[in-house]
């Protein structure tokens, strides 16, 4: 792979707690990764997304930093993480390390010393004020502000634990440089970063008012900081910024995008799009039409530990996600959504770009609908009524019952006992698992270099073409389908119906 590895990777997602344990307190941790890492050289991912490893309170599992130099110890050491480190590069696995740069946690040394009044309270949105200085709503719901024992109050547009930082100041620049520094010395091949487009609000801090410029969404100022962590980046060789930028006017998405700021951000345009012939090719289009104009790679995310798993979204009647439409709980067929799910890894590994796998969607888990309010974690729970628990459980590996060896002691969240067909186990050398379809479309995508053209299947058929002998052809209509001439099928979602592709499956061919 070039040295613009970003540009056509597959990565994928581990979410620490949930991975792997080592040392049986049932949370996952670097020990757990470090000895299941050949499932991911077996895989054949190009690289690894770690979310948050850093000493946390865990207000928000660990997207609330106390200190970005070093790792929690529920997870491991920071050497153990470098040995991680070297050992993804021995295995040919590049490093993807997660920035939290809009808030850290109210534990950190400088909120702490805000509140105890030193010169840190201007690295913070703190205001004097009768009342809360604004109606904002938080990003998890609720308010915004909260009140200190001295009468001020301070800016967090996630939990209280999460205050926001003043991206005004210039120490607080100063200070995120050298924490891109740090990780890049001990060898991180990329960072994504956390809620990229909220860094900076208008400090005259106006009311939300529909039609008017939004006080702290994607204001200009922003794009600034990516230029300077961008020539940081390349002050490297090899090393990617990845933006989580949820926004839903794709102009300014790719904004972030343009050639001396952010090397990729993730689509969730397309991660909420329904499982529709029409909308899923118009999101494709206006991607990669997007995309094209500012030379950035497409990226194709499907799951993350922020959404309703995709074998449980493709279930339900309304196929699409944002955080605003709560369909939990709402009726699904799990079976309906594992054989689009399927079909679904063919069309993100086939298209230009890059792809995202969420650690278990290559073992097809769905959403554990099932966890009792007591054992849930999630902040965003109360505050908005829908939870993240249910995409955040953790892996089953092998054996027939929870904890399917995720640990030797009790999960932090609980497994469903159907999960037993679903461990890497029971599902390695079944040619019909959803494990066997990742690992041979993984080991068969060596066309990513090459053009791409739609093919005309007719209504309610995708299909496009990678340069002159590749194929994809998906049918979402409700009948089967003929084939476009080929030499070969190289791979399948589903069975063929005779000569024909049934619906909600998709075909790799070579022509
Ligand atoms: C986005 C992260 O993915 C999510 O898990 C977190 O709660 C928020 N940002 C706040 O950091």
């Amino acid at each position: 792979m070039t040295m613009q590895w970003w540009r056509d990777a597959v990565i994928y997602q581990v979410y620490p707690r949930s991975f792997a344990d080592g040392d049986g307190d049932g949370v996952g941790d670097i020990a757990g990764i470090r000895a299941r890492l050949g499932h991911l050289r077996d895989l054949g991912v190009d690289a690894i997304w770690m979310s948050p490893w850093y000493p946390s309170p865990m207000a928000d599992a660990g997207y609330d930093v106390s200190d970005f130099r070093d790792i929690d110890p529920v997870f491991g050491s920071l050497s153990e993480a470098e040995a991680l480190i070297a050992e993804a590069h021995e295995a040919g696995i590049r490093i993807i390390i997660d920035i939290v740069p809009n808030h850290i946690s109210s534990e950190h040394p400088w909120f702490k010393a805000a509140l105890a009044g030193g010169k840190e309270r201007d690295y913070f949105w703190f205001r004097k004020s009768q009342n809360m200085p604004t109606n904002w709503t938080g990003e998890f719901g609720g308010t915004t502000w909260t009140q200190t024992p001295d009468g001020d109050w301070y800016l967090h547009l996630f939990t209280p634990e999460q205050p926001d930082l003043n991206w005004e100041h210039p120490d607080v620049r100063a200070e995120f440089e050298s924490i891109l520094r740090f990780w890049f010395d001990r060898g991180a091949d990329g960072i994504r970063i956390d809620s990229a487009a909220l860094l900076f609000k208008d400090t005259t801090l106006p009311e939300v008012v529909d039609g008017e410029p939004h006080p702290f969404h994607d204001l200009d100022a922003v794009h600034d900081v990516y230029r300077s962590w961008r020539r940081i980046a390349e002050e490297y060789e090899g090393r990617a910024l990845i933006g989580e930028v949820w926004m839903p006017d794709v102009e300014r998405f790719t904004n972030y995008l343009r050639p001396d700021e952010l090397h990729a951000a993730f689509n969730f345009d397309f991660l909420g799009c329904a499982w529709d012939p029409y909308l899923m090719r118009s999101c494709i289009d206006r991607t990669l039409d997007a995309h094209a104009r500012v030379g950035a790679p497409p990226t194709w995310v499907l799951s993350n530990h922020d959404v309703t798993r995709h074998v449980t979204r493709y279930g339900r009647t309304d196929t699409t996600f944002s955080f605003e439409n709560n369909l939990d709980g709402t009726p699904v067929d799990l079976e309906l959504g594992t054989r689009r799910a399927r079909a679904a890894a063919l069309l993100t590994l086939s298209l230009p770009g890059s792809a995202y796998i969420y650690q278990g969607e290559e073992l097809g888990l769905w959403e554990n609908e099932n966890i009792d309010p007591d054992q849930m974690q999630d902040p965003m729970y109360a505050r908005r009524g829908h939870t993240r628990d249910g995409c955040r459980v953790p892996l089953p590996w092998s054996g027939d019952e929870p904890p399917f060896d995720f640990t030797t002691g009790v999960p932090w969240l609980p497994q469903p006992a159907e999960w037993k067909d679903r461990t890497v186990q029971a599902q390695t050398g079944d040619p019909n698992s959803m494990l066997e379809l990742y690992r041979s479309a993984i080991g068969l995508r060596t066309f990513t270099d090459t053009d791409f053209a739609w093919l005309d299947r007719g209504e309610g058929v995708l299909a496009w073409t990678r340069g002159t002998d590749f194929a994809c052809v998906l049918n979402l209509s409700d009948a089967p389908v003929p084939l476009p001439e080929h030499r070969d099928i190289l791979l399948a979602s589903s069975s063929l119906d005779g000569d024909l592709l049934p619906r909600d499956t998709a075909v790799w061919l070579r022509l």
